[in-house]
């Protein structure tokens, strides 16, 4: 077995799917079920014999040494997290007490357990972190992309409280000895996405009439990866990955805010064209821009392909298309995702702005 935590996430969940697809051990599902977990994102599997759900804190000691000790996991997935950088800016107490104090003491009970285990278990055993290219703050638009060794600067809340988690998982490698691995990813996008985000929002907010906000001048870039690239670079890491190293997760698709909302609003003309044959370019909006809003992310993920062979296998304009075509057939799931406290978030966010 496998513990994952934060599987009812967005990538959590597109991950737990994939592993009981493609791999033969079970997975235990350790969600805490905050706002953004979803166990409808898990519907499909929840039957699955090799697939348990509980409900728990990762930092909840009791809890985990309980968990550890019956489930005697190889692996564990440390995908639990909050993980919205806007939500960080209102507020910022639930990213340190989950990402930092809640990592903290996920790494004692695993250290605990993996201290007990026979010298075979112990060499085997893998403890996976799963991070974000937010760490190492913001690049020029001309400057090389981020590679393993470049300099953590965070600039948001969000941010700081990942390096920190980061710098807590080397620690326990480097001191205790604990077979860490550590990956560090661009923007994900894909199905199950929490509709605040700026692909799930946009996409929603457009096909109900509603305006797309787009931050500042809309230059911003991210560098975005189909979120089941993702999962197969976890897992390859998970496999092949060298103890106590980090590796650079990226598919080479930089694209700066705008021209993402304008692929979607050219797709969402193709598949679901508006009644009055307008486009639904016309819906953007520009609005107030995030306060410390970093102007680039770019990954460099030559390490995690050349010493381990994995590469993307979908660009943006593939993985953008089979987006929009999942939240155009989906829409039970975005309706229920949207109808919890993420209505609330969203008038407290952008008030009239989107109404
Ligand atoms: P998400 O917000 O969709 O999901 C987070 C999950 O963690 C939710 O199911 C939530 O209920 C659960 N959770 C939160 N606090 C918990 C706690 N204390 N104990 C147990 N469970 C808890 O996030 P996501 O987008 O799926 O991201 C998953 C991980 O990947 C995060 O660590 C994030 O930093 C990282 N990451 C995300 C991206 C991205 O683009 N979304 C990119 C790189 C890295
Ligand atoms: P987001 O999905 O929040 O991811 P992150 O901030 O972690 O990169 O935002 C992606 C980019 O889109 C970011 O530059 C902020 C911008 N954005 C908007 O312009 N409008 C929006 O409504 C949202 C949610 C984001």
């Amino acid at each position: 077995m496998i513990i994952v935590t934060g599987g009812a996430g967005f990538i959590g969940s597109n991950f737990i799917r994939q592993w009981l697809a493609t791999e033969q051990d079970g997975v235990v599902n350790l969600d805490k079920l905050t706002y953004a977990g979803n166990l409808q994102s898990l519907a499909d599997v929840s039957g699955n014999p090799r697939y348990r759900f509980v409900q728990g804190d990762i930092g909840d000691r009791e809890l985990v040494d309980r968990l550890l000790a019956e489930v005697k996991p190889h692996a564990i997935v440390n995908f639990a997290a909050e993980s919205h950088v806007d939500r960080s800016i209102h507020g910022a107490a639930e990213f340190i007490e989950t990402n930092v104090v809640g990592t903290f003491r996920l790494i004692e009970s695993v250290r605990g357990y993996w201290s007990g285990l026979n010298e075979t278990d112990k060499a085997a055993f893998r403890f996976l972190h799963v991070s974000t290219d937010e760490v190492y703050g913001s690049l020029d638009f001309d400057a090389p992309a981020f590679t393993e060794t470049h300099t953590y600067a965070p600039n948001s809340p969000y941010s700081a409280s990942k390096a920190a988690s980061d710098h807590l998982v080397r620690a326990a490698h480097h001191t205790h000895g604990l077979p860490t691995l550590t990956t560090n990813c661009s923007n994900n996008y894909g199905p199950y996405h929490f509709p605040e985000k700026l692909i799930p929002l946009m996409i929603s907010n457009a096909v109900a009439g509603k305006g797309l906000p787009v931050y500042g001048d809309g230059k911003n870039v991210r560098d975005w990866l189909y979120v089941t690239d993702h999962c197969t670079a976890i897992r390859t890491v998970l496999s092949k990955g060298r103890i106590g190293e980090t590796y650079n997760i990226g598919g080479r698709n930089e694209r700066n805010n705008l021209d993402v909302v304008h692929t979607l609003c050219d797709l969402l003309d193709e598949l679901s064209p508006r009644a009055d044959g307008q486009s639904y370019r016309t819906q953007i909006t520009y609005v107030k821009d995030r306060p410390g809003h970093d102007r680039r992310y770019a990954i460099d993920a030559t390490k995690l392909e050349n010493e381990l062979g994995w590469r993307a296998e979908e660009n943006f304009e593939s993985g953008i298309r089979k987006t929009v075509e999942w939240y155009l057939a989906n829409g039970a799931w975005v309706a229920a995702a949207a109808s919890g406290e993420y209505r609330h978030w969203v008038e407290k966010q952008y008030g009239k702005a989107v109404a």
